[in-house]
């Protein structure tokens, strides 16, 4: 019902209370009470007298259908969720029924979006793609270090099929937009059988965040429609299950390596002098690409050193 209301609201003009009441079948009291959960999901509306409601921002709502036409290669399930804690733990849970398939979760608003490092994401409603995308594939969880990197490719690649320019990759797995992060990814994985895991790939991508969403970020940001202001989120969803779903057959098939050289080129800190910090590490060093393995390659003053992601984090030393 919320969700048939929403899409009613969603072109930001004014509806009637009894207009709305009609087409969802309730009383103008029972939409008045549904307008209510709209405070829950934090989605800012007006109610003016002889007018009725409106939604101060038109939204487009994600829809499947529009999702799947997108897709070139079908997935085995798609869901949308209105609001959840986090897509990643919704799917993590799932996981253990789901053995071999992939499956896809979206969510409207994240109310606990989880990022790296014990950090929170930003989630607000109906205004970015907050994407979990679930996987099995043969090996251990130590085989799989490379396929953070191979998501971040395929988020780059996604962004340049939807004809963005200027897509940089930070290691391990951070997506820039004009020198500006616009993605971040959360993988999260467990050992099923000795020769077999499921991994929960989570994929945050900025599309439009307001002055006050963007108040709880602290680091530089981009979103995609300050640069495509018409750009559709159900477009981008689709491109980039689809960008994702192709990308890990890749790395099923072939691993990490072909991918060298094309991360290289397009690392922001590639040749750049870089702080290495997490826990109670600091090196500083100059990155020389990536390895086979996707480990980072810094120079320092003890040589050559290989980098594993962890909870780690890449600043520039300027
Ligand atoms: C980062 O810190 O850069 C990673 C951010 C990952 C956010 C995404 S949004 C969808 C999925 N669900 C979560 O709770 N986190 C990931």
């Amino acid at each position: 019902m919320l969700s048939q209301l929403l899409a009613l609201l969603s072109d930001g003009r004014f509806h009637s209370g009894d207009d709305l009441g009609e087409a969802l079948g309730v009383s103008r009291a029972a939409v008045w009470k549904h307008m209510k959960k709209l405070d829950d999901l934090d989605i800012p509306y007006s109610s003016v007298k002889g007018k009725g409601y409106r939604l101060h921002d038109a939204i487009e709502l994600l829809d499947a259908e529009r999702i799947g036409a997108e897709l070139t290669h079908s997935i085995d399930c798609l869901d949308i969720l209105l609001d959840v804690d986090s897509t990643n733990s919704w799917l993590f849970e799932r996981a253990p029924d789901h053995l071999g398939k992939r499956y896809a979760v979206l969510a409207e608003k994240q109310n606990q979006g989880r990022g790296r490092r014990g950090r929170q994401w930003v989630s607000p409603f109906g205004k970015n793609i907050y994407l979990s995308f679930l996987v099995t594939l043969p090996g251990s969880l130590q085989d799989q270090e490379g396929l953070s990197l191979m998501v971040a490719i395929a988020v780059e690649r996604a962004l340049t099929k939807l004809g963005l320019a200027g897509i940089g990759l930070k290691w391990p797995n951070d997506v820039y937009l004009d020198g500006k992060k616009v993605a971040g990814i959360l993988l999260e994985g467990r050992q099923t059988q000795p020769d077999f895991c499921q991994i929960v790939v989570g994929i945050g991508l900025n599309v439009m965040l307001s002055e006050r969403d963007a108040e709880r970020i602290d680091q530089p940001w981009a979103a995609l429609r300050q640069y495509q202001p018409q750009v559709s989120r159900n477009r981008i969803a689709g491109v980039l299950i689809d960008q994702l779903n192709s990308m890990v057959d890749d790395f099923k098939r072939d691993g990490f390596e072909p991918w060298v050289k094309y991360w290289a080129d397009r690392d922001v800190f590639y040749r750049r002098e870089v702080l290495l910090s997490g826990g109670n590490e600091h090196r500083v060093g100059v990155v020389k690409g990536v390895n086979r393995k996707g480990e980072l390659l810094l120079q320092t003053e003890r040589g050559m050193e290989v980098v594993v992601a962890g909870e780690l984090s890449v600043r520039p030393v300027d």
